[in-house]
């Protein structure tokens, strides 16, 4: 299986809508799975440079401020982006906004100590391009941690993330050159914790 066919037409989903924005950063989302309690989970240390890849309204990016040197939200929409910017500016915190649909992404090579990706990777349509921008902007000892949902529920498919199958997300990366070190359950996704294949 290589990285583009990770989920098969059923499972693809389109492009998260803006105008369900607010859906993504709410006090209810925040109750029921504080953005700490995942952030926490991704040993980010204080000299970090983050990637929040298809960051939305910044419901990850603005908590990551608070813990690594440099927060990067990077969104296909202007709207998210302008969300996330404007979030930041009330939380006091730094945060660079930069619009890319993962095919290039402004950033020079070898820069980036983790890219993350929360519910995004489904809907990215060049999936092979954008792990090829990955392992150009991360450095030699950068992470790639991607959260996607894999248990399913009743009308999972229709609220919801697509569910994705463990074992073939898992050979989708390592194909592009990432080894997945972990996979973790949290709450009804797994965190797939990657490293860039030095090997290759
Ligand atoms: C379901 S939302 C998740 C947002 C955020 N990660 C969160 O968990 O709150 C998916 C986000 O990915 C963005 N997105 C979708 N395809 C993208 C692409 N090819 N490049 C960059 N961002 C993309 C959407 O605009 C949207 O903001």
């Amino acid at each position: 299986m290589d990285a583009t066919n990770i989920l098969t037409e059923p499972h693809a989903h389109r492009r998260f809508p803006e105008k369900l924005a607010f859906m993504l950063n709410n006090p209810i989302r925040r109750l029921l799975s504080p953005p700490d309690r995942l952030i926490s989970k991704l040993r980010i240390s204080s000299n970090d440079v983050v990637v929040d890849f298809g960051c939305g309204p910044g419901f990850f990016t603005i908590p990551i401020a608070r813990v690594a040197r440099r927060a990067i939200g990077v969104d296909v929409s202007q709207e998210m982006l302008r969300r996330t910017a404007n979030y930041a500016k009330k939380s006091r915190v730094s945060v660079e906004t930069i619009e890319s649909d993962g095919n290039k992404i402004d950033l020079p090579d070898a820069t980036v100590d983790l890219c993350l990706l929360v519910h995004v990777y489904h809907e990215v349509a060049n999936k092979s391009k954008l792990l090829d921008e990955f392992l150009r902007i991360l450095k030699p000892s950068g992470k790639l941690d991607i959260v996607e949902r894999t248990k399913g529920g009743l009308f999972a498919e229709k609220l919801g993330p697509p569910t994705v199958n463990i074992d073939g997300f898992k050979q989708g990366i390592d194909n592009a050159g990432f080894i997945t070190v972990e996979i973790a359950p949290y709450e009804k996704d797994s965190i797939f914790y990657a490293r860039k294949n030095s090997l290759r």
